[in-house]
């Protein structure tokens, strides 16, 4: 793991913490949908208030690019966030000028203040130096605590981290720390399973996982687009034929490599993608012409969980099949669900995270089963790509004058 500098090494007492947080959570009108980020990000920050920290949160929601439209306001979270932090929160309707800092200036210790959404700003997003400074002055430490937002360079992520002292917070830590050990230094033999629609959208993922690990499933639509480069018809099935060349690419990467991988031998396919459509399950060399192929088949399931069964651990993005709609759920089901036995058996280490990976987990019931699931989605994939992470990198700068 990277030498990365922990709020939790610091004595915060009295000191105004700027805490950059990710509280991007899913809504429906003012309603919050899913409050995980949430309640994960105040699990952190509970310890440091009763140390006498004093929190500055800064956090984005949604894309609004500089416009301040009252919809993507943040003072709808304040409620859920005081509860989860145990603590009122204040408000301040501006996250970057004279009136934020006279707010974060009247905290007392323990105390927290959230600022209105940091896209609001023009020059978030492009990294505006000026704004960076701007945020600087709200506090004493910059906490970066917002592992889903790594992967961007903005001012409140990485250009706020080169003007004062900038450490991880909890949650960033964990994120870290889980991803490192799934990644960098895995107990073998390690497998993933990356599923989902394209190759063309996981190419980096997949030629950094093979040269990485012992073992990679490959599911979803992806496996179709290597199915058919072996020769395989398609029917009506979603593949992609330009990118024939990525998958020899990706093959000879992971022979050069040892690394075995993995396709369903059996596919479920049907006429339509509907609820209800009639599921067959045929040979993954003999799609019909009028079919398409929308889960992996019982055969395939039996075969990937041998390899799940022999595997220390398992990393797991995207789903194996269409798992929106029933009964092509099967797949990403059965093998979630057996991932999670073994890890409740002390077998296997299980990390999964990304997009629709989450949802896929929640969907099999086991999203709680597993040893560490991500709360980022793009960042999660890039940090699997082998990326560094802008908001990381500005972390671990030698710099540091903390
Ligand atoms: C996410 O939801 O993945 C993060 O909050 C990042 O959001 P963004 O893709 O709008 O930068």
């Amino acid at each position: 793991m990277q030498n990365i500098p922990s709020i939790t090494d610091f004595d915060v007492r009295g000191k105004r913490l700027v805490v950059r947080a990710d509280l991007n959570v899913p809504t429906e009108g003012k309603r919050v949908t899913d409050a995980t980020r949430i309640s994960r990000f105040a699990a952190g920050m509970r310890p440091l208030l009763a140390r006498g920290a004093r929190l500055v949160i800064l956090t984005h929601f949604g894309r609004p690019m500089g416009d301040m439209n009252p919809e993507l306001s943040v003072d709808k979270l304040r409620p859920l966030l005081a509860e989860a932090l145990g603590v009122p929160v204040r408000f301040s309707d501006v996250s970057a000028d004279r009136a934020t800092r006279i707010h974060a200036e009247g905290l007392a210790d323990g105390e927290a203040l959230l600022c209105e959404n940091v896209r609001f700003n023009t020059g978030e997003e492009e990294n505006d130096p000026t704004l960076a400074h701007a945020f600087a002055q709200l506090g004493d430490i910059f906490v970066n605590d917002a592992f889903s937002c790594a992967h961007r360079a903005h001012a409140s992520t990485e250009g706020i981290a080169r003007l004062m002292p900038a450490v991880a917070g909890p949650l960033m830590m964990e994120e870290i720390a889980a991803l490192t050990e799934a990644l960098e230094a895995p107990h073998g033999p390690a497998v993933a399973i990356v599923g989902g629609a394209k190759v063309s959208t996981k190419i980096a993922v997949l030629k950094n996982l093979v040269t990485k690990l012992d073992g990679v499933i490959v599911g979803g639509g992806m496996a179709n687009t290597f199915l058919h480069a072996a020769g395989a018809p398609m029917g009506r099935s979603l593949h992609e034929p330009d990118q024939l060349d990525t998958v020899a690419e990706i093959r000879a990467l992971a022979d050069e490599s040892g690394c075995t991988l993995y396709l369903p031998r059996e596919v479920v396919c049907a006429a339509e993608f509907a609820p209800g459509a009639a599921a067959e399950t045929v040979g993954a060399d003999a799609c019909p012409a009028d079919r398409l192929i929308l889960d992996a088949g019982p055969g395939a399931v039996e075969d990937f969980k041998a390899v799940l069964g022999r595997a220390r651990t398992i990393l797991w993005n995207g789903p194996l099949g269409a798992f929106e709609i029933r009964p092509f759920d099967r797949a990403t089901v059965e093998l979630a669900r057996y991932a999670a036995r073994r890890t409740a058996a002390g077998a296997a280490v299980s990390v999964a995270g990304g997009g629709d990976t989450v949802a896929a987990l929640n969907h099999a019931g086991v999203a709680g089963d597993f040893t560490y699931v991500s709360s980022a989605g793009g960042a999660f994939l890039e940090w699997i790509e082998g990326r560094t992470l802008p908001g990381i990198a500005a972390l671990t700068r030698t710099d540091q004058a903390a």
